[in-house]
C-alpha cells in the first residue's frame, strides 16, 4: 500500500472512526442447535444431519426493524450482521448455491430486511462473510485445519477444484456488492495456516470490491485472524491488508500502531456473553457497567468496540441482550458526546479511570471513587472550565489547603461541599467534561 493508498484508507474510515460503536450479529442455521456457530465444527457433524436445522429454520419472528430500534436505542452507530458464516449458510437469497434462507421454512431474503430496516434507522450497514465454506464440495475436507471432516479420511481433497470454490466464493461477494445498494462494511473471516492472501485470490478480490464499492472498508481477514493481524501492521501494507484490523474478544494494551509507530484504525469486536451464535444455556453476560467500560477503554485508544448479539431460531435477541444494551443506551444518551468523534488524548491513563479526547474537550471518564480531589496531572493553568457532562453542572477547580503541596496538577472534587469524590454520580461511568484552555 503506498501512502496515497494509506491516505485513502484514512479518507474512507473517518465515518467508521468516528462512530465508536457498532452491533454484531451472528445469527444462522447453528441458533438451533444453540452451542455457538462452530458447532459444526467442533461436533463434526456430517452435512446431512445439518440439513435437519435447515429443514427446519423458521426465522419466524425475525423482525430487523426491532434489531435496528435496540442498536439505535444503545447508541450503535453502524451493524454488520453474517451475511454467511462458516458453516456456508446464506442468509441472502444468493443464485450460487441453493443452501441459503430462502429455502427453509423462512423463505425470505434475510439479509435484503436487515439491511432495509438498518438503513431505516440511519445505521450504517456492514456484511460479515466467511471466506472459508464448510458446505463447499470444492473446500478442501480432510485434514483442514477445521473442517468438519478434517479427520475422516473418506473425505479427501482429490477431486475438489479450489479454483472453482474460489470462482464461487468471490461470485457471491460481486452480488452482495451489485444486488443490496450501499454497503459500508465487508468483514471477511478468515485466514489461517497458509489459506491467506494469494490463496484466496485477494488481489483479484479486493480489486473486485474496491471497483463496485469504492468506499466500502474491509477488516484485514482476507490475511489475518485474531490471531494474527497480517501486512496492516507493517510499513507496507498490501492492498488486501484491511482498512482496520480486529483484535478479537481482547482490548489491545496500548491501542493498535503499525510498526512505524503509525495508529491503525482497530475495532475490537467482543461478545455479550460468551458466545458469538445463539447458545442457549450461556448466560455469562457481561453487565453494562462492563460494555461501557469497555466501550470507553477501546475509544481512550483510538478504538472501536463492536459489540455482538447472537439472535435465536425464530429471530429474537436474547431479552437479557436487549436489557443490557437498553441500560447502554441510557448511558450514552447523555454521555455519548464523550465517544463520538472522540479518540486517545495523548495522556497517560489516570489512577481514577480514562481519559477521551475531542479537540480541547478533555472527557474524564471517573471509574473509581476518590477520597479526596480527582486529580489531573499536570494540567494546573490549562483549563478553562470543567462541567459534568450529563446535566452539564458546574464543577470548580478544587484550591484546598491539602493540595497546597500539587501545584503543577489540577484538582476538581465531584461533592464540593464535602470535598471528597464519592460516591459516583454515574456509578457505570461519571463523565466529566474538561474545555482546555
Ligand atoms: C472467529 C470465529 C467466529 C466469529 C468471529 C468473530 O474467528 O471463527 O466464529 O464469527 O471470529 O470475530
Amino acid at each position: 500500500m503506498t501512502n496515497t493508498n494509506i491516505a485513502e484508507r484514512t479518507a474512507r474510515t473517518q465515518w467508521f472512526r468516528e462512530a465508536r460503536f457498532g452491533m454484531f450479529i451472528h445469527w444462522g442455521l447453528y441458533s438451533i442447535p444453540a452451542r455457538g456457530e462452530w458447532v459444526r465444527s467442533t461436533e463434526r457433524i456430517p452435512q446431512e444431519d445439518y440439513l435437519e436445522y435447515f429443514r427446519e429454520f423458521s426465522a419466524k419472528e425475525y423482525n430487523p426493524r426491532e434489531w435496528a430500534a435496540l442498536a439505535k436505542k444503545a447508541g450503535m452507530k453502524y451493524a454488520v450482521l453474517t451475511a454467511k458464516h462458516h458453516d456456508g449458510f446464506c442468509l441472502w437469497d444468493t443464485k450460487l448455491t441453493d443452501f441459503k434462507a430462502t429455502n427453509t421454512p423462512a423463505g425470505r431474503d434475510l439479509v435484503r430486511e436487515y439491511l432495509e430496516a438498518f438503513r431505516a434507522e440511519g445505521i450504517r450497514t456492514g456484511l460479515y462473510f466467511s471466506i472459508i465454506d464448510w458446505r463447499h464440495p470444492d473446500f478442501p475436507h480432510y485434514g483442514d485445519r477445521q473442517h468438519p471432516m478434517r479427520d475422516n479420511p473418506k473425505e479427501g481433497n482429490e477431486n475438489r477444484d479450489f479454483n472453482r470454490y474460489l470462482e464461487f466464493m468471490h461470485g457471491q461477494i460481486r452480488e452482495l456488492l451489485t444486488e443490496y445498494g450501499k454497503i459500508e462494511i465487508m468483514w471477511f473471516d478468515f485466514s489461517y495456516a497458509d489459506m491467506k492472501g494469494s490463496k484466496w485470490k485477494a488481489q483479484e478480490l479486493i480489486d473486485m470490491v474496491r471497483s463496485l464499492q469504492p468506499h466500502v472498508i474491509t477488516d484485514n481477514r482476507l490475511e489475518g485472524s485474531g490471531e494474527e493481524s497480517g501486512t496492516i501492521l507493517t510499513a507496507n501494507p498490501s492492498d488486501f491488508a484491511g482498512d482496520f484490523a480486529c483484535p478479537e474478544q481482547m482490548i489491545p494494551p496500548k491501542g493498535i500502531l503499525n510498526e512505524l509507530g503509525d495508529p491503525v484504525p482497530w475495532e475490537a469486536c467482543i461478545t455479550l456473553n460468551n458466545h458469538w451464535g445463539y447458545c442457549a444455556w450461556d448466560s455469562h453476560w457481561k453487565s453494562p457497567e462492563m460494555v461501557v467500560r469497555m466501550l470507553t477503554e477501546c475509544v481512550s485508544k483510538n478504538g472501536n468496540l463492536l459489540l455482538n448479539v447472537g439472535p435465536d431460531a425464530k429471530g429474537r435477541i436474547p431479552r437479557e441482550s436487549a436489557e443490557i444494551l437498553e441500560q447502554v443506551g441510557r448511558w450514552m444518551d447523555e454521555n455519548g458526546e464523550s465517544i463520538y468523534c472522540c479518540g486517545a488524548a495523548d495522556m497517560e491513563k489516570p489512577e481514577w479511570g480514562r481519559f477521551t479526547r475531542k479537540g480541547n474537550k478533555l472527557y474524564a471518564h471517573v471509574l473509581e471513587a476518590q477520597a479526596g480531589g480527582i486529580c489531573l496531572p499536570n494540567m494546573a493553568g490549562k483549563i478553562e472550565k470543567i462541567r459534568l457532562l450529563s446535566d452539564r453542572s458546574e464543577i470548580k477547580q478544587a484550591n484546598y489547603w491539602n493540595l497546597a503541596e500539587y501545584p503543577e496538577h489540577a484538582f476538581f472534587f465531584l461533592n464540593p461541599m464535602s470535598s471528597d469524590s464519592y460516591p459516583l454520580r454515574d456509578p457505570i461511568d461519571t463523565v466529566v467534561e474538561i474545555t482546555l484552555k
